[in-house]
């Protein structure tokens, strides 16, 4: 197959979705790989490398485009991209589109076959290509809660740590899913004094049986929050219910308990976040206070170091994109139930039921189109 990467082009993007060894592994099965040029230069990663691997380097989004039967991308498709796919080519990448009206009738309209990294979704429910993005996260948020804590970035000027007769930072971790189990990683690792709170119970006792010594697990409730954040440094939010806004768990009397220059990271923020006073930002500018309490609420923290998110990324993706590589549009898709889950669009068809749901579109469960066209109807 002719799989094609192009350069991302949305703001502040700076992953790219292949990387030279899975490059390798598909030129190796006999496949052609077209990498735009420069696409992985945001990731640290050079034209001569990719050439190195077997790729083809191309030199506009366009001829990658034209060159390509499927696209493997990262972020979800932009304006100018729209115009470039062609009808039965393959999207592979992340689509989020019951975010987005206006790119899933555009997407439709193209009559491209759309798969969702979002939605691969493997037989006990796990997701196994946000994962990743997940434990970059909450690997992330002890960092960047360490940081704003200290006094040059407003914070109360706490180490983690602590040193011997000092003690540690109290960091309140907020939710022990993915998210929140590598935040308390990170921030045990350092040193700090750590809570997770959580309402599902069994994790909770997994959650006690393998982490360190301080780390200590809390049954979620408000009052047990509003003990617990009291006297926290740091409080991480990493709550999710599937399918859901993020439930607003900290309100504004909650907040006012926090000490003055202590640090709410809410990574939960990319769900509409867990706070009334949560508010996305990004990078450039992470941080606003209120009630002095220092609020970092970026909506794509793994976007920060994407040498690293591009390849916890690829390393998950790239057994999907070699098995559409090698068995083909239908056969990969009907191979693989995780992979059939991730299909959302299937030549102007909304094959993704939450997708049409969320618009009011009709949806078209992807096995009956297949049964039409296997029998020769016109779809
Ligand atoms: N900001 C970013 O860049 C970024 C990146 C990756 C993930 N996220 C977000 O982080 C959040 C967590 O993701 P995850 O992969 O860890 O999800 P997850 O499903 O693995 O974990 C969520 C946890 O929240 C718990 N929970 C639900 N209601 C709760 C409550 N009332 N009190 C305490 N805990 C509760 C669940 O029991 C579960 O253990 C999601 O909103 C996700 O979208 C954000």
């Amino acid at each position: 197959m002719k799989v094609g990467v192009p350069k991302e082009i949305k703001t502040e993007e700076y992953r790219v979705a292949i990387t030279p060894s899975g490059v390798e592994e598909l030129v190796k099965r006999g496949h052609t790989v077209y990498v735009q040029k420069d696409a992985g230069l945001g990731s640290g990663i050079s034209n001569e490398e990719y050439e190195k691997a077997g790729a083809t380097i191309l030199e506009t989004l366009k001829d990658v485009y034209d060159a390509a039967e499927m696209i493997v991308k990262v972020k979800e498709p932009q304006p100018e991209e729209f115009e470039l796919l062609r009808e039965g080519q393959i999207l592979f990448t992340y689509l989020h589109l019951a975010a987005d009206e206006n790119l899933t009738r555009k997407l439709m309209e193209r009559k491209i076959i759309g798969i969702a990294y979002e939605t691969v979704e493997l037989d006990d429910g796990s997701l196994p290509l946000l994962i990743p993005m997940s434990e970059i996260a909450g690997r992330m948020a002890p960092q960047e809660g360490a940081k704003y804590l200290e006094k040059p970035f407003g914070g109360r000027g706490v180490l983690l740590g602590g040193v011997p007769g000092v003690p540690p930072a109290k960091v309140v971790i907020l939710g022990g899913g993915t998210v929140g189990m590598n935040a308390a990683i990170i921030a045990a690792g350092m040193g700090a004094d750590v809570t997770i709170l959580d309402i599902n119970i069994p994790r909770l006792r997994y959650l006690s049986e393998v982490m360190p010594a301080n780390v200590k697990t809390l049954y979620s409730s408000r009052y047990n929050l509003r003990e617990s954040i009291k006297d926290a440094d740091l409080l991480i939010s990493a709550v999710l219910i599937h399918g859901a806004k993020a439930p607003k768990l900290i309100d504004r009397e909650l907040l006012s308990e926090m000490k003055d220059g202590s640090v709410f990271v809410d990574v939960a923020i990319d769900q509409g976040g867990s706070s009334d006073t949560s508010r996305p930002t990004t990078h450039r500018d992470p941080v606003y206070k209120v009630d002095n309490v220092i609020h970092y609420c970026v909506a794509n923290m793994p976007g920060a170091v994407p040498r690293t998110s591009t390849f916890a990324l690829t390393n998950s993706t790239i057994k999907y994109v070699v098995k559409l590589a090698d068995l083909g549009w239908p056969d990969a898709v009907l191979n693989d139930p995780a992979l059939y889950r991730g299909v959302n669009l299937y030549r102007g068809y909304i094959t993704y039921k939450a997708v049409a749901e969320a618009f009011g579109l009709e949806y078209t469960p992807l096995d009956e189109l297949l049964r039409a066209e296997s029998e020769g109807m016109e779809i």
